[in-house]
């Protein structure tokens, strides 16, 4: 669909096709609005999301048409703020991650049902960022920006990085200058200018907000700030993949890691949209929110049964969830009460325990991000609070490789000289 496209900050690009996306509507008055890059309601100040025209293809037609798309998020492009031509352009292709059928880790857990981790650790930057980047740059592209930037806890840094050198675009992206260096590495590689910014996420971000309302920042697209609405929509595309990869059904429970909580409230979004296609048959979900200890402002309220999250300076080691004023932390909360979840945090030890107990059990090494959302299953399983005989997904949003500081007592079991006597020694001789 061709709509032209209009913005309160001024530009106005040429007419902008991203495929079934038909507005900008706002989440808490409902106005609507023109697609353009914008993110907060003038009216109300509230976010503003994509509103779309899915037209009226029937659900078989549309299971066919996604099923035979590429392996890729790009499979779900009928359902993103995207062009339909969109896997044609240059891009990393990110998505169609394994989901891993993890029954070592649900018995040690003591589940009856089925237990999956979709292990987005396979994206192109390792992390499940590269599924927002992809979307921004499509509204990027469209509204003519050259210059891709974002705040970032590293893996965002990371995606924004590879993405804008595969597509030709600058970038320009801004992190906490004390992040681990594997991220730092990670997004410093790919050519781009990487600032590091004295101070923590939410001093980055609000750096960032000065940034675009500034001369200096004119022209740029922050994928997570004015093109936030378009990059929010990736998230939903783990959603798609989790339905289709159980033969188009709704898991019964998933557990999710939050920072901003942008990826939290776009899964639910992605599920409450594939309901109401008719691609999976409607029946109660329960979502889950996990946060470490050191940054657990949206758990604190959560417990105490308030709707205001009171923003904390966060210490974990968990850095990439680092956020102490998460900006979707209310929608979080909505949805964990209204599905009959929870949200939970864990302590730093719990995290490297729970690193270590996925990498033991089923062969996959999470970043941080990942240990504070088995830590958190294992605590939700433990307090009764999930039902270990209900099939439940959680979610590794993030690779160990970029985070192994947090597990540095891991190494060789021995050491021993070349030869059979020594390694009898060792006690190594098969059982
Ligand atoms: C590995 C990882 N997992 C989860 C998140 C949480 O994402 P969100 O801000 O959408 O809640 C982040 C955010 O940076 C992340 O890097
Ligand atoms: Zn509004």
């Amino acid at each position: 669909m061709a709509i032209t496209a209009t913005s309160p900050s001024g530009v106005v690009p040429a007419p902008v096709d991203l495929g079934p996306a038909a507005a900008l509507s706002c989440r808490e008055c409902g106005a609507r609005f023109p697609l353009g890059p914008s993110f907060a309601c003038p009216e109300c100040f509230g976010p503003l999301e994509i509103a779309y025209d899915f037209g009226s293809e029937g659900a078989e037609e549309l299971r066919k048409r996604i099923e035979s798309g590429p392996a890729s998020i790009w499979r779900y492009a009928p359902l993103l703020p995207v062009p339909a031509d969109v896997a044609s352009k240059p891009n990393l292709n990110p998505g169609w991650t394994p989901l891993v059928t993890a029954d070592n880790l649900g018995r040690e857990l003591g589940f009856t049902a089925r237990l999956h981790v979709k292990d987005d650790s396979g994206n192109p930057t390792h992390s499940f960022k590269d599924r927002v980047v992809a979307c921004a740059i499509e509204a990027a592209r469209a509204f003519g920006y050259t210059t891709l930037s974002c705040s970032s806890t590293g893996n965002l840094a990371g995606a924004v990085g590879a993405a804008a050198a595969r597509a030709g675009f600058r970038s320009c992206v801004f992190i906490p200058h004390d992040l681990e260096q594997g991220k730092v590495v990670m997004a410093g590689v790919y050519g781009g200018e990487l600032v590091g910014i004295e101070g923590n996420y939410d001093d980055v971000n609000r750096f960032c907000s000065e940034l675009i309302g500034d001369p200096a920042g004119e022209g740029w697209g922050f994928v997570n700030v004015n093109l936030r609405p378009y990059y929010g929509e990736g998230s939903k595309t783990l959603a798609y993949e989790i339905c289709e990869q159980l033969g188009w059904r709704l898991p019964e429970q998933i557990v999710i890691p939050i920072a901003s909580g942008s990826q939290l409230t776009k899964i639910d979004k992605g599920l409450q949209e594939l309901i109401g296609l008719g691609l999976v048959e409607d029946r109660p979900y329960r979502i889950f929110g996990a946060q470490a200890e050191g940054c657990s402002p949206v758990s604190a309220a959560f417990k105490a049964g308030r709707d205001v999250i009171k923003p904390v300076k966060p210490d974990t080691i968990a850095k990439s969830l680092a956020i102490g004023n998460p900006a979707d932390g209310p929608y979080v909360l909505d949805i964990a009460r209204r599905t009959g979840g929870a949200v939970e945090d864990v302590t730093d030890a719990e995290v490297v325990a729970a690193i270590g107990l996925l990498a033991r059990t089923e062969g996959i090494f999470a970043e941080t991000a990942g240990g504070v959302t088995i830590g958190v299953l294992k605590k939700l399983v433990e307090t009764g609070q999930l039902d270990p005989a209900k099939e439940t997904v959680a979610i590794n949003t993030g690779d160990g490789l970029k985070t192994l500081d947090a597990v540095s007592d891991a190494g060789m079991t021995a050491v021993i000289r070349p030869t059979l006597e020594s390694f009898r020694d060792a006690g190594l001789v098969s059982a």
